[in-house]
């Protein structure tokens, strides 16, 4: 979605705010711009496409001035264009916004009533005008803006300017993420960490219902209500380095490559080894009461939770629910008395997911949180949160976000496993031996698929329909490998649990459809191998993911990809090596934008 940086100091702010900016590029966007008090006004420049663009047009209007605002767009009123883009401007204010005023329409009306001009598409533009009228009313920024902010409905994170106060920012927040960056004479603020890093690593995360004025000195948080709000700031331990692509061409590449130290980081003090256990103090939750799991997630995240449902019904015997976030917000669904939600979002900020844990919280059930995103809101209304460190994920297609999250949910299957007393010593410890040496296998996998993958991507690169089969746990992640091949390649594919496949989407298979099939060693494998044959037997080119030394899958897939052995609830760290792989490169050969794909976003905070 949008990004917003905003800084405040000694030195000249336009290359600060345009390296912010661009270090937010992964959350998509469609144009851009700046505005920076100078000399008694606020100059403003905007320009619709990728921030060079706007680079381009600063070359021949360099603005100068130590206070400034930059904001990257993601279209949601109004199509991408100059006057849509922001900031906007009204009279002597300056406004940049991330989120959805849901009452524009009612906004605009009475705007336009009471004789107001307005020039863009946008709901933000309204917020200036609302804000601007209060200003030339004679009250101060701060005041105008607490007052315009009890007019607006929806979500917002916004950053203000106004010619009258050259030394500060006001920033508010509600449903968008902003955070506040603390250096030596000078802050800053912005949608998202990576921002900063280079600036300072000391940042204070806004709340829902906050406001902050930002001086070169201080930040001062207050809510909207005007209680002052006293937050010690956070260090940050990311290096600048990790929210760059070190080498690698594009994110997605190095972000897949990261996998082994990102399970290793998420596995850390975690595996109790001599008890063949998991480490869970913070879950603080009453096993007994647990009587269900709902698991709600978007997209890669719902496909983590899909292999989640295996792990909790197989190693924890619970019952368990798997719910596309946005099917189940506002259908009213049941939850009932000892339901635990598991909300699954590498951003911590996917609105569909959000409020549907929201409305599970407010029909009684618990929530525990799996995210990437420290502090980001999904974990701040949960009732406890197992956070998973990947590190920043800047590519839009998730990886190691996905596996991390899959090692978070096998490990509280295991720890509830353990607790409901219906996993056994053995198998536990079997369990977590084998999470232990993950890491190893995946940098064996990344390592020994790359080149096959690359080749494989480059032979198929023209298909138009690709099919990936799984069944059990390979399932999901045969779902995943087609939503990585679709979102970053534009390439029409389908994932399929193997055994529907004689239910209708046969009919699809010919010589022109590779299919890719997880064959890992376990309970299914038999099965999967008779469907593999079925494809094969329809003339369609089988590729065969399966474990090293498998000699029968070998002889019947055309093309064979061997993982390292291990224990079947492992497979999928292994089996989604090869397809993330193939994907990047079919993507890479046809030259799309691999890290910021058509269309998508990282954070997906609209409707
Ligand atoms: O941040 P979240 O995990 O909640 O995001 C959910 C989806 O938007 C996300 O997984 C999306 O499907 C990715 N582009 C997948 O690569």
């Amino acid at each position: 979605m949008c990004g917003i940086v905003g800084y405040v100091g000694g030195q000249e702010c336009a290359p600060i705010l345009l390296d912010g900016l661009r270090r937010l590029e992964y959350r998509g966007y469609d144009s851009a711009g700046l505005a920076v008090h100078s000399r008694g006004k606020i100059d403003v420049l905007r320009a619709v496409g990728k921030l060079r663009n706007l680079e381009g047009k600063l070359r021949e209007v360099p603005l100068a001035g130590t206070v400034g605002i930059g904001h990257t767009r993601w279209a949601t009123h109004g199509r991408p264009s100059e006057v849509n883009a922001h900031p906007h401007q009204a009279g002597d204010v300056v406004v940049v916004h991330n989120g959805i005023i849901e009452n524009h329409t009612a906004l605009r009306k009475q705007l336009q009533a009471s004789g107001c001009e307005i020039k863009s598409d946008t709901d933000t533009e309204l917020v200036a005008h609302l804000v601007s009228r209060r200003v030339a009313g004679g009250l101060p920024l701060e005041e105008s803006v607490r007052a315009t902010l009890s007019e607006l409905e929806g979500a917002y994170a916004i950053a203000v300017l106004s010619v009258k106060e050259p030394n500060r920012i006001i920033v508010a927040k509600k449903a968008s993420p902003l955070v506040l960056g603390l250096g030596e004479g000078e802050m800053f603020c912005a949608s998202d960490i990576p921002a900063l890093l280079p600036y300072t690593r000391d940042m204070v995360f806004m709340e829902d219902g906050e406001m902050a004025v930002i001086e070169a000195d201080k930040v001062t948080l207050s809510t909207v209500e005007g209680q002052p709000v006293e937050r010690e700031a956070k260090r940050i331990d990311w290096s600048p380095m990790m929210a760059e692509k070190a080498g690698y061409k594009h994110f997605m590449l190095k972000e897949i490559f990261e996998q082994p130290r990102a399970i290793e980081d998420t596995l850390r003090g975690r595996l109790d080894r001599e008890g063949g256990d998991i480490y869970g103090t913070e879950f603080e939750l009453d096993v007994a009461e647990i009587k269900r799991v709902i698991l709600l997630a978007c997209g890669t995240s719902h496909h983590a939770a899909m292999a989640g449902r295996y792990y909790l019904e197989g190693l924890a015997r619970i019952p368990t629910v798997v719910e596309l976030a946005s099917e189940f917000r506002g259908r009213d669904a049941v939850v009932l008395p000892g339901d635990l939600v598991i909300a699954v979002s590498q951003s911590g900020e996917t609105l569909d997911t959000l409020i549907a844990a929201r409305e599970a919280k407010e029909k009684g059930a618990k929530v525990l949180s799996i995210a990437n995103v420290l502090g980001s809101a999904i974990p701040r209304m949960s009732d406890a949160v197992f956070y998973t460190h990947a590190g920043p994920e800047i590519g839009v297609a998730s990886t190691k976000c996905f596996t991390t999250q899959l090692a978070n949910l096998l490990m509280f299957s295991i720890w509830l496993g353990r607790r409901r007393d219906v996993l056994s010593a053995e198998k536990s410890a079997a369990l977590v031996e084998g999470l232990a040496r993950i890491p190893q296998q995946m940098a064996e996998a990344l390592k020994g698929t790359r080149q096959l993958c690359a080749n494989l991507a480059r032979r198929y690169v023209e298909a138009r329909d690709v099919l990936f089969l799984g069944r059990g746990l390979s399932f999901p992640i045969a779902l995943e490998g087609a939503l990585k091949l679709k979102e970053i390649s534009y390439v029409h594919a389908e994932g399929y649990a193997a055994g529907e496949m004689k239910h209708g989407p046969i009919a699809l298979i010919d010589s022109k459809v590779p299919v890719l099939v997880l064959l890992p060693k376990d309970e299914h494998y038999e099965r999967s191998l008779s469907n593999l044959e079925e494809a094969k037997a329809r003339d369609a080119q089988v590729i065969g993911i399966a474990t090293e030394g498998d000699e029968e899958a070998r002889e019947v897939s055309h093309n064979l990809v061997e993982i390292p052995a291990s224990l079947p609830e492992l497979t999928p760290f292994l089996t989604v090596i090869p397809l993330q792989l193939y994907s990047y490169y079919v993507a890479d050969f046809k030259g799309t934008d691999v890290d910021q794909p058509r269309n998508l976003a990282k954070t997906v905070t609209v409707e």
